[in-house]
């Protein structure tokens, strides 16, 4: 996969280096190209943002230093035999970034990445590009960074240890939180390591059984239990299908039920104390 990123802080893209990033461009699973937007400026400023049209406080960046860059990074990629673009811009006002969109994302085969900063880049950029690629407008979450740089650090991360042979073991992130593909999309449990007593503390019985089963089935629980305590509305919008008995008794031990009255709205369970509205 191809990554190429444009954005006026390169240093900021430099983690890109290390760890399982890092192992992935070293195995040539990545090759990532960081370009400075400030190439593109020809004033003696390096200006990249303006005052925005009908007022309001903030600068915002401006067209052609990202046209020319978009345009250059592109043909460069194009001759060295990359193909099907996409343009990834993190914004706040995107769609969510989830592990699903990642897993859709790195499958691509060439990403160019569009972090700002300021008020964000003029409209007309991404109208331009959306004509030619797939342009991607992704929100890491409900609050708003500085700049889109540590936008791309997630993303890129998340996308990376999905590509076929980054990840040690290829089974890993089939059972992550969020791994799609399951009809139930619960958080992971806790996990453990050696040794089997520390500070007084030991480990759950149940994982030295060696009774596969049994484990499995602990496992569950506790993402039943982390999942309803932390993330009710992934348990809200859980297909019922998704539930053997165990998992039904589970849930209803810890105080949810079917909810036939919220089907309507995707809402398939709810908490027994809820107030029915
Ligand atoms: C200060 S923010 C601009 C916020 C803009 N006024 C708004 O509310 O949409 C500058 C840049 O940081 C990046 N950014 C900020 N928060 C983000 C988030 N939650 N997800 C992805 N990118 C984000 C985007 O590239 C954004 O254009």
């Amino acid at each position: 996969m191809r990554l190429d990123v444009v954005t006026i802080f390169p240093e900021y893209l430099e983690p890109l280096d290390v760890s399982l990033v890092g192992k992935a461009r070293a195995r040539g699973r990545l090759d990532v190209h960081v370009h400075d937007l400030r190439a593109w400026t020809y004033d003696r400023h390096h200006t990249v943002d303006d005052t925005p049209y009908g007022g309001g406080p903030g600068m915002v960046m401006m067209t052609e230093p990202w046209g020319e860059a978009l345009d250059t990074v592109l043909a460069d990629g194009y001759e060295a035999g990359s193909h099907e673009p996409a343009l990834i811009v993190p914004t706040p006002s995107g769609r969510p970034f989830t592990q699903e969109l990642a897993v859709e994302l790195s499958e691509r085969p060439w990403l160019v990445f569009t972090p700002a900063r300021y008020e964000g880049i003029d409209r007309r950029v991404f109208d331009e590009y959306a004509t030619r690629m797939p342009v991607y407008e992704v929100s890491i979450g409900d609050y708003v960074l500085a700049g889109g740089e540590a936008a791309v650090l997630v993303i890129t991360e998340a996308v990376a240890r999905l590509l076929p042979g980054v990840l040690g073991n290829a089974e890993s992130h089939r059972d992550d939180s969020f791994a799609p593909g399951t009809m139930a999309n619960l958080l992971e449990g806790p996990v453990y390591t050696k040794p089997p007593r520390w500070r007084a503390r030991e480990i759950p019985e149940v994982l030295l059984s060696g009774h596969h089963g049994k484990i499995a089935r602990w496992r569950r629980d506790e993402a039943l239990k982390r999942t309803t305590a932390f993330r009710p509305d992934l348990i809200e919008r859980c297909d019922p299908k998704a539930f053997d008995k165990k998992d039904r008794e589970t849930l209803s031990a810890l105080g949810w039920v079917p909810d036939p009255e919220g089907e309507r709205y995707g809402r398939f369970w709810r908490r027994v104390d809820d107030v029915e509205e």
